[in-house]
């Protein structure tokens, strides 16, 4: 993959997401003048909305290396400890999926966040002890799709929290023409508002389809990107005019053709139509609640009137009778 030629290297590069740039504008800002590393930073939301360029920008921004890894890699203590130890001053290191650290690795990190120490077991049994070592300052920064899946201490540990959220039509239009014209695709507005607008206000998403109507243009067009061919792509990639990709819809179909639109546990809708309940959580319904086709209630996941309006379908009195 090339993402590296096209995600933005630069605050100033970055579109969208004008509090979480305005924030750390300043707070990088004030680190450097003050000679500092910058607090640890935790950053949440979605799949495919910048959380790792944001990483890569801190690190850019504040001059410093960066080195990253990810929650489920690091298995044991000692692999966590190679990282640290491994770190220059001042450096970023970046933890994706951080809310997957299992326990004996999250001890390890406390201190580590906290006072720079390093404080773990080697050995086992009669042999084993406990060595310390200091760390060069460094700022962590952590990505995790809800700060909710991160214990309280580790969430506390983190003097700076961002929460990314899904981009408006004007923001991804304005990824979408930047991405074509670093991609060397020639692209009218309306072609870029199209790919923007079905792109589940996700950048991710965006490039993506971008990419893939880059293909259709040149096989099946003049390989200009306007609103003709990006609709043509587009419906043939399976994405309706909403932006919903097939998962999106059999994850509503499957609310109101087997639950009568609900309420309905999350467990029942994962076994109804096979993917797994984190995928379910974190993927395929923010962007449903955020566009107001489904909820989430005490009692289960239901769908909206407007998630019936959008299948044409007539609403089960049941349903309506919530509402
Ligand atoms: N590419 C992906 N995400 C982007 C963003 N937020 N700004 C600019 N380009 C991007």
């Amino acid at each position: 993959r090339h993402d590296h030629a096209i995600r933005p290297k630069r605050l100033a590069d970055y579109i969208g997401q004008p509090r979480v740039r305005e924030q750390l504008d300043i707070f990088i800002g004030a680190a450097r003048r003050r000679e500092e590393s910058l607090d640890h930073t935790l950053i949440f939301g979605p799949p495919g909305l910048g959380k790792t360029t944001l990483a890569n920008i801190i690190a850019t921004e504040m001059e410093v290396g960066l080195k990253s890894t990810s929650g489920p890699v690091l298995e044991r203590a000692g692999d966590l400890a190679a990282m640290l130890t491994n770190l220059e001053p001042g450096d970023v290191l970046f933890i994706d999926e951080i809310h997957r650290l299992s326990p004996v690795v999250e001890e390890v990190l406390y201190p580590a966040m906290e006072d720079f120490q390093l404080d773990i077991m080697i050995g086992e049994g009669p042999a084993a002890r406990s060595i310390k070592l200091d760390l060069p300052r460094f700022t962590l920064v952590g990505a995790t799709t809800r700060a909710g899946l991160l214990t309280s201490p580790l969430r506390d540990r983190f003097g700076i929290v961002q929460r990314l959220e899904f981009y408006n039509l004007a923001e991804l239009t304005s990824i979408v023409s930047r991405s074509a014209h670093l991609l060397g695709v020639e692209s009218t507005e309306e072609g870029a508002v199209e790919v923007a607008r079905r792109s589940r206000g996700t950048p991710r998403i965006a490039n993506r389809l971008l990419r893939r109507v880059r293909d259709y243009a040149e096989i099946k067009g003049s390989g200009i990107v306007d609103r003709g061919i990006a609709d043509a792509a587009l419906n043939m990639l399976n994405v309706d005019h909403h932006g919903l990709d097939h998962m999106d819809r059999r994850l509503l179909l499957a609310m109101m053709d087997k639950f009568d639109g609900g309420p309905v546990g999350v467990d029942s809708l994962s076994a109804a139509i096979g993917e797994e309940r984190d995928t379910i959580e974190d993927v395929i319904e923010p962007y449903l609640i955020q566009q107001g086709l489904m909820m989430r209630t005490p009692r289960g996941r239901m769908v909206t009137r407007q998630a019936w309006l959008h299948f044409q379908k007539t609403p089960h009195d049941k349903a309506l009778d919530a509402q």
